[in-house]
């Protein structure tokens, strides 16, 4: 198989910009028809988003508790709402808003649709392991297809942190390290929940979130200070959220943090200056779960009034969950320190988006019943998220060709991971039914795979569910010898370990990021008495594998793949289908070298590890750069990049380069790669990484592609 790509440098955005910020004018009108109508305490209603009375995502703050959210709905003091679910539960709050308020206007129901709603996809960090946008798009589509069908439609997602800190919990619900990556990623994602319409019945609302730098918490603990300076934050942070922005998103969310030391829900630069006068964006900036209560905890505030002015000014429209808007922000107005003219600008931010919704023109438009049976859980779905979770696993290693299985093998299937049902839907699976995932237990059954099966080891010591922390202290070992027996009779063992959903995710960063529990020494014992081990490992973050990686032949990495873990797993051990995936994170050799990023600068003293000199920039206890970089991933095939051809070698600015390459495949194993191109500024007024991402292309048999090229 031969195919020949061109690549280019490609300034001009590769995405189709389905939306954009302009606004429609007949929308606009009908805005001030309906704001000319509303009291002052009706406008404020619309800044104002609680809490369902159903699951809670977040510590509900003091004055944030609303014991009478019913009788604020009757008054028409609540805009939106969050984690309502169900088109039962929808319909009733929308009813309430409707027809027993003074003026009818709908609610919007949003949800945190991170992963998928009840078919659940591999988590947002798998899925950028595929480098396939498409992919992506289709799975954002999927998930706004079934959420719609429940009622929800707004979805407070996608989360486009930037982070190279697999500390930090959060890294599983992230778009990885590299910008470029993720804003393709942000881009797709955004027109996969938006569709063409947002007023379709199975299209919603995206909110690219957390705006912004969140994804640099000092140490990657979660809600911990962020200092990053300003180069960082337009060359690291920023790009993601103005690619969502650029593809149409209406709204977005503020983050926790600080920024240079003013919370981000209070950051006049980012809000006023950047997102809505340079960017131009035109729909809802919603604060974080009770982020605006947090700016007294910050420090920042001395006191709710202060809190709300300050959010308020600097552009944050919507107050989730801490009730400041509605408390405190007409007595601003009376006091004349909020204008009536900034109120109504954030109370049309609103309608506008309620009326882009069809909410105005059909409240009940996401109440259909018959779509909840038929959409959700579809076997589509699920066919999807299967095509999605195969494309998402990353072949690490695979020495001695262990892998694909085949058929004349005696098999051992061992580890905590093997049989659960539940981990595999990830850290943001809400409306899951629990063990709904296939496990690899049940999909080595579907494709008659001969096995044995023994559990090992526990991976905690008891079931965790949202949002209560994970406790590991497990010391019984008693099953490793059950598994070591096994091990012994098998030709080879398939050891399926990692971490728990719950392990990862908002709130769960951990200091250790190695396999958690008895699970080394499981793969210890195991791999003493038989040296064919292939392990597979399940986790939200980049994992330290470094021990791992010197006692196993191969490792495929299976992140967290949702509804269909089980099936896609098998499928890619037994070779049906050719792992394709590549890091979008760095997998570091220790946790010590974190934050760790392939586009790195330079330093006055690079990385050599040829230098026997202890003069340069390296740990003295650990080889330099990850165990695993970004952008790797092995297949079955033999697939290489040859004869790389330059159109020139010297260019001016304006001038275009086309740089061909030949795709062979110098086996008879069908696959696909991912070609990446990347470059390096050797020298500029500010430093720049030894090298950046600039384009890609995954290449799959029948594919010929030619991306001509612009500089
Ligand atoms: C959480 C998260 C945010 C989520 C929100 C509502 O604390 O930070 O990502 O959308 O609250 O659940």
């Amino acid at each position: 198989m031969k195919t020949k790509i061109i690549f280019g440098i490609i300034y001009l955005c590769l995405k189709v910009n389905v939306f954009s910020q302009d606004l429609d004018p007949r929308i606009e009108q009908k805005v001030d028809s309906v704001l000319s109508l509303m009291t002052m305490d009706e406008k404020i209603g619309q800044l104002n988003q609680l809490n369902g009375f159903w699951d809670a995502t977040g510590p509900i703050p003091e004055e944030g508790q609303s014991l009478n959210k019913y009788n604020q709905l009757k008054a028409g003091l609540i805009g939106s709402m969050l984690n309502v679910k169900g088109v039962k539960e929808v319909r009733e709050l929308q009813k309430i808003a409707v027809e027993q308020t003074r003026l009818g206007i709908p609610l919007i129901f949003g949800f945190d649709l991170i992963h998928g709603y009840k078919t659940i996809t591999p988590i947002p960090l798998a899925e950028v392991s595929s480098w396939d946008m498409e992919l992506i798009r289709k799975s954002a589509a999927m998930a706004a297809e079934e959420a719609t069908a429940a009622g929800v439609n707004w979805a407070f997602g996608p989360m486009v942190d930037v982070s190279s800190d697999a500390r930090w919990g959060r890294v599983m619900e992230g778009v990885g390290e590299d910008p470029y990556l993720a804003s393709l990623v942000a881009s797709a994602r955004v027109i996969g929940y938006q569709g063409e319409n947002l007023d379709r019945t199975n299209t919603l609302l995206a909110c690219p979130k957390h705006y912004a730098g969140y994804g640099f918490a000092e140490s990657g603990k979660d809600y911990n200070t962020v200092s990053i300076d300003d180069y960082t934050l337009h060359n690291f942070v920023m790009p993601p959220f103005k690619a969502a922005i650029d593809a149409g998103a209406m709204s977005i969310m503020t983050s926790f943090n600080v920024i240079q030391g003013v919370p981000a829900t209070a950051n006049n630069y980012l809000i006023n200056e950047k997102l809505k006068k340079d960017w131009g964006f035109k729909g809802i900036v919603l604060s974080d779960w009770g982020s605006i209560a947090e700016m007294i905890t910050h420090g920042f505030s001395p006191n709710p009034i202060h809190a709300t002015r300050h959010a308020f000014l600097a552009g944050t429209d919507v107050d989730m969950e801490a009730s400041f808007y509605a408390n405190h922000l007409k007595d601003l107005n009376t006091q004349n320190i909020v204008s009536t003219a900034k109120i109504d600008e954030s109370v049309k931010r609103v309608l506008r988006v309620k009326f882009q919704l069809g909410l105005f023109d059909d409240p009940y438009l996401y109440c259909d019943e018959t779509r909840e049976e038929q959409i959700i859980l579809s076997k589509e779905n699920r066919d999807l998220v299967l095509e999605v979770a195969l494309n998402s696993i990353v072949l690490l290693k695979n020495d001695t060709n262990l892998l694909p299985l085949t058929g004349d093998k005696k098999i051992a299937l061992i580890g905590p991971l093997a049989k659960d049902k539940n981990i595999p839907l990830g850290n943001w699976s809400l409306a899951a039914d629990s063990d709904s995932a296939v496990s690899i237990y049940e999909g080595f059954k579907n494709l008659n795979i001969n096995f044995e099966y023994a559990k090992g080891v526990n991976l905690v010591n008891k079931k965790v569910s949202f949002p209560f922390a994970t406790h590991l202290n497990i010391t019984n070992t008693e099953g490793i010898e059950e598994a070591v027996a096994l091990a012994k009779k098998s030709d080879v063992v398939v050891l399926a370990v990692g971490e728990d959903a719950f392990q990862t995710g908002e709130g769960r960063s951990q200091s250790e990021i190695q396999l958690p529990g008895l699970q080394r020494a499981l793969i210890e014992a195991v791999s003493a008495v038989n040296a064919n081990i292939i392990l597979v490992t399940q986790s939200g973050r980049p994992l330290d594998l470094s021990w791992e990686n010197e006692h196993v032949k191969s490792i495929v990495h299976a992140w967290h793949l949702g509804t269909e873990s089980g099936n896609a797993i098998t499928k890619v051990l037994t070779g049906e289908f050719n792992p394709s995936g590549k890091l979008p994170m760095s997998f570091p050799r220790a946790v010590g070298q974190l934050p760790i990023y392939y586009n790195k600068y330079k330093t006055g003293r690079p990385s050599d590890p040829g230098n026997d000199i202890v003069f340069w920039s390296h740990f003295t206890d650990v080889e330099e750069g990850p165990l695993f970089p970004f952008g790797y991933g092995l297949n079955y095939s033999n697939i290489k990049i040859e004869n790389v051809k330059l159109s020139k070698i010297k260019i001016k600015e304006g001038d275009s380069i086309k740089i061909e390459v030949t795709i062979k495949n110098h086996s008879k194993v069908q696959g696909s790669e991912v070609v990446q191109l990347y470059i390096q500024d050797l020298y500029s007024r500010y430093v720049r990484p030894i090298k950046e991402l600039k384009d890609f292309e995954k290449v799959r048999k029948e594919l010929s592609c030619y991306l001509l090229a612009f500089l």
